[in-house]
């Protein structure tokens, strides 16, 4: 069984989350850096520095939400970033950011489902995804889409929550995670489940090097995992 936002509604786990974050789209920004204290920001930002050699031209957000991670990108000087997501309501809010920034000449965002990618194969040189695999419906045939548009030599950067695993770290950040975090964004988000289901499907999971065993299974090579801030959360490369 999956862990889903909505536990009573019938509907499947993608438009489950595609509705929770058209719910909190206007208050995601806020939440995000008020949660985790600004870290999610030092988070980008080293995932970007790891494709720096690669220096990408086209490349591919999944997930792309409001935005900040393909914004961030922008840091590698590539021609273009497309993103692609699922909820209209966190794309309204990424494009109005991006026409803010001036951006939108190497920012584009489209609907788009990361598990049927309207793009051909071995079209871009990097795709990177920063907090969305865990929502997925169907983690592998998501991520064997990304590895199909993927250029050979091409690199994917993922980050994703991850779970702790040193005392007394562990015990301290899931008491915050289980019960201060939901009562916060609860308050703030007003969607009753959207950060329940956060830690929930944390805990369900697969993390370090169980995310990588599922990589390799979808054909990516020198797969790696860099734990970041004790494990709370970490980035995964992955190469086609
Ligand atoms: C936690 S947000 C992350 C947004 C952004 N990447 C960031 O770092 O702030 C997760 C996003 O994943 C999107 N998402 C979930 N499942 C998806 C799917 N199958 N295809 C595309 N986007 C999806 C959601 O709509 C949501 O905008």
């Amino acid at each position: 069984m999956s862990v889903v936002p909505y536990k009573d509604q019938q509907e499947g786990k993608k438009a489950q989350v595609a509705n929770m974050f058209n719910n909190i789209s206007k208050r995601y920004d806020l939440l995000n850096h008020l949660l985790s204290l600004g870290i999610d920001i030092t988070w980008r930002k080293k995932a970007i520095k790891m494709l720096q050699k690669d220096q990408p031209k086209l490349i591919l957000d999944i997930a792309t939400g409001t935005g900040d991670f393909a914004i961030e990108a922008l840091a590698l000087n590539p021609e273009k970033v497309i993103g692609v997501d699922i909820s209209e309501g966190m794309l309204a809010e990424g494009k109005k950011k991006i026409k803010n920034k001036k951006l939108d000449h190497l920012i584009e965002l489209q609907m788009g489902d990361s598990e049927k990618l309207l793009f051909e194969e071995n079209k871009f040189d990097a795709v990177i995804v920063s907090f969305g695999v865990r929502n997925f419906e169907n983690l592998e045939k998501g991520l064997a889409d990304m590895f199909r548009v993927l250029k050979p030599g091409g690199k994917v950067v993922i980050i994703e929550f991850s779970k702790p695993k040193k005392f007394p770290l562990k015990q301290g950040y899931n008491f915050y995670f289980k019960y201060i975090l939901p009562q916060i964004g609860k308050l703030i988000s007003k969607d009753q489940s959207a950060y329940t289901y956060l830690p929930e499907s944390v805990q369900a999971f697969p993390d370090g090097d169980d995310f990588l065993t599922v990589l390799k299974k979808v054909g990516f090579t020198n797969t790696k995992c860099r734990p970041l801030t004790f494990g709370i959360s970490s980035i995964y490369i992955g190469e086609k």
